[in-house]
């Protein structure tokens, strides 16, 4: 679904769970705790209008009996650096609720609304060590690509779930 008002709280207790594990958040928790609309606002201008250099993107959270799980950005077409690092579906799930397939659900659900935007291939990407990433990704039919140096210090999995013919 797409984030919603009513999921406010729990997806701020998430965000507290991201910075607990040193994650970057764009959003902290006091400013979307007031300024909660503008931050949908943004979210929703990402698919339509977004910022420069940037792919548009449609924000997606899995909830579950009330509570916000994880989220899912789907870019809408490649652009130069999505193609290397990044690719049209990334997703995260809020540390308390890791190891219980919600990782490959979110992933799942992704490739289906990729499916209806009519992406045919579609690349996710992961750090070559992010056993997690790669276990959904595979687990969703990826086929892995290359490993690529995107100057970090890992290399970059880069995976293309094919279209089926
Ligand atoms: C990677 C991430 C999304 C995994 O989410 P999750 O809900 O724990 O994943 P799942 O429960 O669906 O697990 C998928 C598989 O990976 C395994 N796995 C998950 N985390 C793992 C870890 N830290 N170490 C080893 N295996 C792991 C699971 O056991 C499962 O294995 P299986 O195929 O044998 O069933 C989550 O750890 C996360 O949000 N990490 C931070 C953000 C991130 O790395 N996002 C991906 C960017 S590409």
């Amino acid at each position: 679904m797409r984030p919603q008002r009513q999921y406010m709280d729990s997806y701020i207790n998430a965000v507290q769970e991201y910075i607990a594990e040193d994650r970057s958040v764009s959003w902290h928790p006091e400013i979307l705790r007031t300024r909660f609309h503008e931050y949908l606002r943004v979210l929703r201008q990402a698919e339509t209008d977004p910022l420069a250099g940037m792919a548009p993107a449609t924000h997606y959270w899995l909830t579950i009996a009330g509570e916000y799980i994880g989220d899912l950005d789907l870019r809408h077409h490649l652009n130069a650096s999505l193609r290397r690092y990044g690719g049209h579906i990334g997703y995260k799930i809020r540390p308390s609720m890791r190891r219980r397939g919600y990782g490959k659900l979110l992933c799942k659900l992704g490739i289906v609304e990729a499916r209806k935007r009519g992406i045919g291939d579609i690349l996710i990407t992961c750090d070559d060590d992010n056993i997690g990433s790669y276990r959904i990704i595979e687990a969703n039919g990826g086929i892995l690509y290359d490993r690529v140096d995107n100057g970090r210090p890992v290399l970059t999995r880069r995976y293309w779930i094919y279209a089926e013919d």
